[in-house]
């Protein structure tokens, strides 16, 4: 009796004080395993008197119960601390403002090149592709581009053998289309192109241009200035002008640069039009006959015309950045501005 008693207090001493269930399975082990401290009792018991047997057997269950009773309020105890201490701690306050998940923009190049493509295909035209590694016959020859032609040298233009180069200008789309469509054509084609130029605040190596063409029956010049106007308006604003100079392409003739009135100062001369009142932002002219005639379309009976521009250039108009280069850092503080 007095061994299960001391059993018993050492036993309630040591479970209250059992901080995590891991140490009450030690304790249950200890206490009610088959090597444990009641059984060790029980098994001492054959050594008493049989008279007195029964009454320490009922005295050993009772420590037993007591026993279950003592672990069980301690696993109770413990649990229940358990789940308060998490709820602590993982408590989620749902007043809390959330977290604003920033959604990024399309870079002012690409918002361009959208634009551009709304108004050509609000006009009928449709967007072609073609390929940056392109060939000498579509970039150069095709384009009845003369074999002297400045733009054909290694020093403006990356070869990669003498019959393949990345290609200068959007203008090959052109041969490529004409050779499998037949008139009439409508198309535009936005594009990567190469030129072994310095980096600096107007100029980069790899930059874009939008191609346009259009070929069909009694396409004249008066065509090609309408188009050009229109698009202007649309892209710059109402009150914008246009204006062409005489130019030579080798794929066009007549050939022009085209120019529009400054959007911010409309021609009077600022600094983001560099106070000339017009920006140059593209190329054009009426395609030239030996163009059609290499890719199988009888210059007798259709004409057309074409012009390719400048989307960096086109860009920095419209939003008024005056340094290429901030176009292709990355940097979101610039970015963000667009
Ligand atoms: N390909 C010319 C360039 O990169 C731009 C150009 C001029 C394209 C006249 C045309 C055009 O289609 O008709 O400088």
């Amino acid at each position: 009796m007095l061994q299960l008693d001391e059993m018993l207090k050492n036993a309630e001493s040591e479970i209250s004080s059992a901080s995590h269930m891991k140490r009450i399975e030690e304790l249950k082990v200890q206490y009610l395993g088959k090597k444990g401290e009641l059984t060790q009792i029980l098994r001492s018991m054959s050594s008493l008197n049989p008279e007195d047997r029964p009454a320490a057997g009922k005295a050993a269950n009772e420590a037993r119960e007591k026993l279950n009773v003592l672990f069980e309020n301690a696993e109770k105890i413990i649990s229940n601390r358990f789940i308060a201490e998490r709820l602590d701690k993982e408590r989620l306050d749902v007043t809390m403002p959330g977290k604003k998940h920033v959604i990024g923009h399309t870079h002012p190049l690409t918002q361009v090149i959208r634009k551009i493509e709304d108004i050509f295909i609000g006009l009928g035209y449709q967007i072609a592709e073609g390929p940056e590694i392109e060939s000498v016959h579509y970039n150069f020859d095709q384009l009845n581009t003369p074999e002297n032609h400045p733009s054909k040298d290694e020093q403006d233009t990356f070869y990669f053998n003498a019959e393949t180069l990345l290609r200068t200008q959007t203008s090959p789309v052109q041969a490529r289309v004409m050779e499998k469509n037949r008139p009439p054509i409508r198309i535009i084609c936005p594009g990567r192109v190469y030129r072994s130029d310095e980096v600096d605040a107007t100029h980069s190596p790899i930059f874009h241009q939008v191609e346009a063409l259009v070929v069909d029956k009694n396409i004249t010049m008066g065509n090609l200035i309408a188009t050009l106007k229109l698009f202007a308006k649309e892209l710059f604003g109402e009150s914008t002008e246009i204006r062409l100079r005489p130019h030579y392409f080798p794929f066009t003739e007549p050939s022009a640069e085209v120019d529009v009135s400054c959007w911010v100062c409309k021609g009077k001369g600022c600094p983001v039009c560099k106070n000339e009142g017009f920006i140059e932002i593209l190329g054009a002219g009426m395609v030239h006959p030996n163009v059609l005639r290499n890719c199988g379309i009888d210059p007798d009976i259709y004409s057309g015309f074409a012009f390719g521009l400048g989307v960096e250039r086109t860009a920095m108009a419209v939003f008024g950045i005056n340094d290429l280069r901030l176009l292709y850092e990355n940097d979101m503080r610039f970015l963000s501005q667009f």
